[in-house]
C-alpha cells in the first residue's frame, strides 16, 4: 500500500487554489436523482433531493432533530434505498448493485458514527487489524497497513493499548483509523464528535480535514456549529427532508 504517512501542516496558498480548482473540476462520486425517501405510514423523510458531490469535497450536512442527516447517509451507505428516484455513486446507481456485491460497495466508505464501539478486549492494533482479518487480509499486509493509519490518526504510540485505557477523542480516532483501513473513497461520518468535549471535537475534525486533503471524500453530518464552521467547507441544510441551503463555503446556519 502506498500512503502517505505524514500529514502537511499547513498547506501555501497556492496549493489551497490547486485543489480547488482540482476539486470543481474532479468527477462526480455521488449523485442524488430526484431521491424521496419515506417509511410505510409516515410523511417523507426525504423529498426530491438532487445534488452531485464531486471526489475529494468536504461536505457538511446540517439540519434540525429528525431533519433527515442520518437517512441521507444509509442511503449513500445503501442501508436504506430510495422509495423514489435513484442514488448513484461512481456512476452506477446502487439499486443495481446485487445483494452479493454489497459488502463490495460498503466497503468504499468508511463511517463514523457517535456512539462509536470498539472490542474492548482488543488492543488498539487488534481492533484496527480485525476490520481487515474479517476481509480475509493476509497478515503481512495487515503488519504494513494498520501501524501506519495508526500513525495517520495520531495514535502509532498507543498501539498496544486497550480502549479503556485510551480518552474519548483517542478512541474515537481509532474509529476513524479502522473506518480508514479498506482505503475507502468516501468517509461518512454521522455525529463524530456527539460525545467529545471541545477539544478533541476539534482535533477530529482536522483529522478529517487532513485525510480529505489526502484525497479522501468527507461527508460529516453534525450538529456543531463549531466543527462545522472550522471545516468552512461546502454546507448543505436540510429542513424536514429538503435541501434549503446549499454554500460552497458556507457556515452553519439552519434557517
Ligand atoms: N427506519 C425508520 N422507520 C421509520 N422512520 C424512520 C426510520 N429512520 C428514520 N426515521 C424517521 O425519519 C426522520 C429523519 O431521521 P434521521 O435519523 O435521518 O434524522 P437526523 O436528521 O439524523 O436526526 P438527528 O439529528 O436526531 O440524528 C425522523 O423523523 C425519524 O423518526
Ligand atoms: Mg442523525
Amino acid at each position: 500500500m502506498k500512503r502517505e504517512n505524514k500529514i502537511k501542516n499547513e498547506e501555501s496558498s497556492e496549493e489551497k487554489y490547486s485543489r480547488e480548482m482540482e476539486e470543481e473540476h474532479s468527477p462526480v462520486l455521488i449523485k442524488f436523482d430526484h431521491v424521496s425517501k419515506f417509511f410505510k405510514n409516515d410523511q417523507d423523510i426525504l423529498t426530491d433531493i438532487n445534488l452531485e458531490i464531486r471526489k475529494g469535497e468536504f461536505v457538511s450536512i446540517v439540519g434540525h432533530s429528525g431533519a433527515g442527516k442520518s437517512t441521507f447517509l444509509k442511503l449513500i451507505y445503501a442501508e436504506e434505498m430510495p422509495t423514489e428516484g435513484s442514488v448513484y455513486f461512481d456512476g452506477v446507481s446502487l439499486d443495481m448493485i446485487s445483494r452479493r456485491k454489497l459488502p463490495y460497495h460498503r466497503r468504499r466508505i468508511g463511517t463514523i458514527f457517535q456512539d462509536f464501539k470498539l472490542l474492548s478486549k482488543k488492543t488498539v492494533f487488534e481492533n484496527v487489524a480485525y476490520a481487515m482479518e474479517v476481509c480475509g487480509a493476509p497478515r503481512n499486509e495487515i503488519l504494513e497497513d494498520v501501524p501506519q493509519i495508526l500513525d495517520i490518526v495520531g495514535l502509532g504510540d498507543k498501539m498496544e493499548k486497550f480502549p479503556r485505557q485510551l480518552s474519548g477523542g483517542e478512541q474515537q480516532r481509532v474509529v476513524l483509523a479502522r473506518a480508514l483501513i479498506h482505503k475507502p473513497h468516501v468517509i461518512a461520518a454521522d455525529e463524530p464528535t456527539g460525545n467529545l468535549d471541545p477539544v478533541s471535537s476539534m482535533e477530529m475534525v482536522k483529522l478529517l480535514l487532513d485525510i480529505n486533503k489526502l484525497g479522501t471524500t468527507v461527508i460529516l453530518a453534525s450538529h456543531d456549529h463549531d466543527i462545522v464552521n472550522k471545516a468552512a467547507k461546502r454546507v448543505i441544510v436540510l429542513d424536514h427532508g429538503k435541501i434549503i441551503c446549499d454554500d460552497a463555503k458556507g457556515k452553519y446556519k439552519i434557517c
